[in-house]
């Protein structure tokens, strides 16, 4: 076991020392509450550990940046490891431990298993990027399995992403409550990322017509246009035109299913995926029903 009780925050890497004291706390009757992310915290991870702190005794972070939910040309390598930074946030948000497996931890040489939500991990995201909710799945299996905890804190801003874990929680029986929290925005209305930092001044401009096509689709909504099918072509001629965006999709769909729809219904959700120069940026908004 290799813990370590050192300022600013208690961390711990091991998975038999991260259930000693998740246990622990258990036997002390609290309820035990977990954010997992692949580190490069800002202030929408912040908010989840916040909300976290706010409904459960004890708040356990974990930092992983998970290899196998990155395509073969993807920016694994290049990814953001900012340890103290991220320690420094985990404390300031108000938690109380923060679990730091390595890749040999999560993944032994000889790791043969995998976790798949079949048809809500091919569309939108996974239709592009084939392997990536399989990876995502897997890992927040082994996540969910070392720490059992009461609830699971996710961002609202990777909506398919918290729908297929949903759905995964639920066929597989895993005991643990999905607790999906707003987006975080900067300022002029950009979805917090960790992949921000890849874009320069021009493409960061860019990047607010992601945020600004939602709005014109809720605004169009609020106004009265029933007409779907003209929203998402509102939505995707605003992003086709916008300098240095290479759009994937902007579209409407069910808010569990996640099947696009062209009539109004209660519950959708407007999702948008676009290339801003190198970075692929998503950002969604819930609809008003109609
Ligand atoms: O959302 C993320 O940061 C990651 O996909 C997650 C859930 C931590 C799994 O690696």
């Amino acid at each position: 076991m290799s813990d370590q009780f050192t300022s600013p925050i208690n961390t711990v890497e091991e998975i038999p020392g991260l259930r000693a004291l998740v246990q622990a706390q258990r036997q002390q009757q609290a309820s035990i509450g977990f954010v997992p992310t692949m580190g490069a915290l800002h202030a929408g991870h912040a908010s989840l550990i916040e909300q976290a702190r706010q409904d459960c005794d004890f708040v356990v972070v974990s930092i992983f940046v998970n290899p196998t939910q990155f395509g073969p040309n993807e920016d694994f390598e290049k990814y953001p490891r900012l340890r103290e930074q991220d320690l420094s946030i985990c404390q300031a948000a108000g938690a109380d431990l923060v679990w730091m497996p390595t890749k040999e931890i999560m993944y032994a040489p000889d790791f043969s298993t995998v976790v798949e939500v079949k048809a809500l991990s091919q569309i939108l995201e996974g239709a592009t990027r084939t392997t990536h909710f399989q990876g995502v799945t897997t890992v927040v299996t082994k996540l969910l399995l070392s720490c059992l905890p009461d609830v699971a804190f996710f961002g609202a801003k990777d909506y398919q992403q918290q729908a297929i874990i949903r759905r995964m929680c639920l066929d597989l029986n895993i005991p643990v409550e999905i607790k999906t929290c707003p987006i975080i925005r900067d300022r002029d209305g950009l979805a917090l990322s960790s992949r921000n930092v890849y874009l320069s001044e021009a493409e960061r401009a860019s990047a607010l017509s992601l945020s600004q096509a939602l709005k014109l689709a809720k605004e169009k909504i609020d106004a009265g246009e029933t007409d779907l099918n003209q929203l998402k072509a509102d939505m995707q001629q605003l992003l086709s035109t916008t300098p240095l965006v290479k759009l994937d999709y902007a579209t409407i769909v069910d808010t569990h299913t996640l099947e696009e729809i062209s009539a109004p219904q209660p519950e959708m959700v407007a999702l948008i995926a676009a290339y801003v120069g190198e970075t692929r940026l998503i950002d969604n908004c819930l609809l008003p029903p109609v």
